[in-house]
């Protein structure tokens, strides 16, 4: 760069404005778009030049380094001139290929808040559009973390390649905390000023006719600018040379260069966008590199670019050396690529070379290159293999081969997580030849785009078409699609029958981990075989494998099967187990989701409501980052739950309303109980039998769906039946009652016998029977009294003592209540809190006076917050529990503090060990 620059006030105004708000401890993320040249770059450089800030970390996407994972991450770790924090260390070995994003993102945030310390910082990722995906996922999954720091993202792309980005990233941009800014061309007065600093004097009509004819493209006019003496500008008779001028003028520069210096130019051009100058001179066969690289920056074809190790040349924008590599002729082009194959270092960048080398068919690197996707494919790097075997495919010579190699290609991009990017391929699918592989992959395309129907009519044509003796890894691949279908929408029996037939299909030796053990398992579970789904999966550890390299295939499933057969205890360590490994490794989706998702489910039914937010909360940001729709119902509901029980109406309500859109847009059957209970559990809260009926109603009619049947798995009839007793409904409620008695017996299913001793103990007492209520009551009580589950027994409890008040058994009434009293204190169940104290006051007792402050008045960040400092814990050490950064932590640590009316990690350790450990005082009545 010059340091030449004209104009841009309103767009530099905007930017600064942006970093004031950082400044202030509100972050902010702008995306800054752009047509190629029209000056996106040139506006951040002289924005970062005048911008008062402590730190700026930049990195750029490459358009040859798009498939190294986590390279823009990288970069700005160098940049930070940090250690790099924990989680980053991976970054630059072999492992990093398949890090987890969220886990990438997590190190980013504590890079970050490390980097503010000492003032606002500013990162900029520039030509966002070429930046490897994994960067970015992780960036937005570390930008969104982000809630009191002073930190400034500025990401640039070129607006033909904005769909590129990640979705999770167009939703931050597009958020409370998000902008974007377009960049339009320069205007005509701009161009005239553009035009003084380069020592011109454009008329304002010659400024208009460059504006109309550039669209104001500062790279364009720049060049014409720099190329043509200023009186052409001003002969009107005569037109501007046209818009692909651009290319002329480059090449017209380098055609006027020396020899030794047209080499090195185009041997640069072959190499990329930036690389060593020995190499470049080398392979332009150049005897004199720092004299021909004058004579280039003179020519400003080429720039220099000193580093500790090497010089290296870069252009000073990619269109130069695109004007140039395009004007080489295939023959030189493909010379120098050969020769560079043998000079460059690394086996993809010598196989790339090597492919751009080849004028056709060639087997040999075909053959390479998919072997070199298979090793991509194991490292968990999808986008490179795909990459690796679109190149195969163009090697092939016949039309099958190249047909195969695109469909693994499609497929390795949609495990990838680039849904977008391989429906893009779907019009060539359809015009390849008819076969079970293509109806495969077009099923799985159908599956993302929310086309179940026509996902199954696929799978299933696929299966009958498919000869395993051609393709013996296809037929588990299909069997478990047509599994996850039967999963996803409420057929367990699909699911159980098709991943039998996928196990003993066995497993493609390169496949990615499956997860067969824990669609059958969860089948089974839902199908109401649990005991069958333990067997399935007992030779499981129960212990974390040191350094296994994944977490085992049915783990997740066994710990739903041991939620769902009442084992809390043995569900928590499995699902916790899974949880860990996953972090440590990758998160194979969706199995990571769904088992965090559980546990969250886990949490909440063992009473650690705060541990069951963050989990499901996590759940939910990860879901909607990785774009996996097919989840967002149930990780929404299990997110509502605790916040429901709590009174925390507002957040618990938008996660019950985002669970029912969701589940609305994907029809994933299988979570309409779970979208419809934290419907129910809202309403309960409220106090809202009607509306608590209604909720429940679709589950109801639901008939073919086993898992509403299988009681373990989510208490809805007992809360219908019990509504309804209360809307005067009793002969529904027994319909709805009856069936859940007779399975939950035979089964031995604790939990669902004393949510059902509620309703039934409900039901009798209306229908007059008060001594079938008592025994009801006290069956379920008995049931309660072994197992781990609070809030449950807690509602049994205040159904027992209402009853017992009706009845005039006043002394007994009060004691029951005020057991579920404690139990609802000490979870902070603050609307069943209230309603419990309203029923002691009515059984006569002196109403007690609510302590000032409360708990529940704490958003669920502040609560989490809370208890993680009042356990004990540092602020580093919540910041890390939580994925945020220590500043977040100040910032809610802070409100607590007001919103508790305390000064200091004492008090509010005393204040929430007061709440948390002893249940509060029993008054006397
Ligand atoms: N406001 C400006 N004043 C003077 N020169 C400018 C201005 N904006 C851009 N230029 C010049 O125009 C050329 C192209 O600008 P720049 O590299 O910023 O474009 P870009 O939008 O970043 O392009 P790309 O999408 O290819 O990255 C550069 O040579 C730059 O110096
Ligand atoms: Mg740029």
């Amino acid at each position: 760069m010059d340091g030449i620059f004209v104009g841009r006030q309103p767009e530099l105004a905007f930017l600064h404005a942006r970093l004031d708000e950082a400044r202030d401890g509100a972050p902010r993320a702008v995306l800054l778009e752009g047509a190629p040249g029209v000056g996106k770059t040139a506006l951040l450089s002289e924005f970062l030049v005048h911008a008062d800030c402590h730190r700026v970390v930049a990195a750029s996407g490459e358009e040859l380094e798009r498939n190294l994972a986590y390279g823009v991450v990288e970069q700005l770790v160098a940049e930070s001139g940090e250690p790099p924090p924990e989680r980053l260390t991976v970054l630059g070995s072999d492992k990093v290929t398949g890090a987890d994003p969220m886990r990438i993102g997590g190190g980013v945030v504590h890079l970050l808040d490390r980097l503010q310390a000492a003032g606002p910082v500013i990162v900029v990722v520039e030509d966002a559009h070429w930046a490897d995906p994994p960067s970015l996922q992780a960036l937005a999954f570390a930008l969104r973390r982000l809630r009191a720091d002073r930190v400034l993202a500025v990401l640039s792309v070129r607006d033909d390649a904005g769909e590129c980005l990640p979705a999770s990233l167009c939703r931050l941009v597009a958020g409370q905390t998000g902008a974007r800014l377009r960049l339009g061309g320069l205007d005509p007065e701009e161009l005239r000023a553009l035009s003084a600093s380069l020592g011109g004097a454009l008329s304002p009509r010659a400024a208009a006719r460059l504006h109309d004819h550039t669209g104001g493209n500062a790279l364009h006019a720049r060049a014409l600018l720099d190329a043509l003496p200023i009186g052409v500008f001003h002969d009107h008779s005569r037109p501007l040379p046209v818009p692909r001028s651009f290319r002329m003028l480059v090449v017209a520069k380098l055609a006027a260069c020396p020899p030794e210096a047209e080499r090195l130019v185009v041997a640069a051009a072959v190499l990329g966008i930036r690389c060593p100058l020995a190499i470049a001179s080398r392979l332009g066969e150049v005897d004199d590199p720092l004299g021909a690289l004058e004579r280039a920056i003179a020519a400003r074809l080429l720039e220099e670019r000193p580093t500790t190790a090497d010089l290296l040349v870069e252009f000073p924008h990619p269109l130069v050396r695109a004007a140039i590599y395009h004007d080489l002729g295939p023959a030189r082009r493909a010379a120098l690529h050969a020769r560079a194959a043998q000079l460059v270092e690394g086996e993809a960048n010598t196989i790339r070379h090597r492919v751009a080398a080849a004028s056709g068919p060639d087997h040999e690197l075909a053959a390479e290159l998919a072997a070199l996707a298979g090793r991509q494919a194991r490292m968990g790097g999808s986008i490179a293999a795909a990459d690796s075997l679109l190149a195969a495919a163009r090697l092939r010579e016949t039309r099958v081969q190249r047909e195969r190699l695109v469909l693994e290609a499609v497929e390795q991009l949609l495990l990838g997580g680039n849904p977008s990017e391989a429906a893009a391929f779907t019009d060539d699918l359809l015009s390849f030849a008819d076969g079970a592989r293509r109806d495969y992959v077009l099923a799985r395309l159908a599956m993302t785009g929310g086309r179940h129907a026509e996902a199954e009519r696929l799978l299933t044509r696929a299966w009958l078409g498919n000869d395993p003796a051609v393709d013996p890894d296809l037929a588990p691949a299909i069997a478990e699609q047509l599994a996850l279908h039967g999963l996803a929408h409420a057929n367990a029996a699909q699911a159980v029958t098709w991943a039998r037939r996928a196990l003993a299909a066995g497993r493609p030796a390169a496949a990615a981990p499956s997860n067969l053990l824990d669609i059958l398992a969860t089948g089974l579970v839902l199908g109401g075989h649990a005991p069958e789904a333990l067997a399935a999966t007992a030779s499981l550890p129960d212990r974390a494998v040191a350094d296994a390299p994944e977490c085992p295939d049915g783990l997740v499933g066994r710990g739903i099967a041991r939620l769902c057969s009442d084992d809390l205890a043995g569900a928590l360590q499995d699902l916790s187990l899974a949880q860990a490994t996953y972090r440590r490794h990758r998160m194979p989706l969706p199995w990571g989701i769904i088992g965090l998702a559980f546990l969250a489910e886990t949490e909440y039914r063992l009473g650690a409501w705060d541990d069951a937010t963050i989990h499901a909360e996590l759940a939910v940001a990860i879901a909607r980052d990785t774009d996996q729709e097919c989840l967002a119902p149930l990780v929404h509901a299990v997110a509502a739950f605790p916040l429901a029980a709590r009174g925390i109406r507002e957040r618990a309500v938008a996660h019950a309303a985002a669970a029912s859109a969701h589940l609305r847009v994907v029809g994933a059957e299988s979570s309409t109980a779970w979208v419809a209970t934290a419907a129910a559990l809202l309403a309960l809260a409220a106090d809202d039998e009607h509306v608590v009926a209604a909720a429940l109603d679709p589950v109801g009619r639901l008939t073919d769906w086993a898992a509403v049947e299988e009681p373990g798995c989510q208490p809805w009839r007992a809360l219908c039946a019990e509504a309804l007793v209360g809307l005067g409904r009793c002969d529904q409620a027994e319909a709805l009652l009856a069936p859940l008695e007779a399975v939950a017996a035979a089964q031995g299913r604790r939990s669902s016998l004393l949510a059902a001793g509620r309703a039934r103990g409900t039901l009798e007492a209306a229908r007059g029977h008060p001594g079938r209520a008592e025994a009801a009551f006290q069956a379920g009580l008995e049931c309660a009294s072994p197992l781990p589950m609070p809030f449950e027994r807690a509602l049994l409890e205040a159904a027992y003592g209402r009853f017992l008040r009706r009845i005039g058994r006043r002394a007994d009434a009060v004691s029951a209540l005020e057991a579920a009293q404690a139990r609802f204190a000490h979870l902070d169940a603050r609307p069943f809190l209230d309603r419990c104290r309203r029923d002691l006051d009515a059984c006569g007792r002196a109403p007690e006076r609510r302590q000032a402050g409360s708990r529940a008045t704490l958003t669920r960040q502040e609560l989490a917050v809370a208890r993680l400092v009042a356990a004990g814990g540092t602020n580093r050490e919540a910041a890390a529990k939580l994925v945020v950064s220590v500043k977040t932590i100040e910032y809610h640590l802070g409100n607590v503090y007001a919103k508790l009316g305390v000064t200091s990690r004492t008090q509010l350790a005393l204040r929430f060990g007061q709440a948390v450990a002893t249940p509060s005082p029993r008054p006397r009545s």
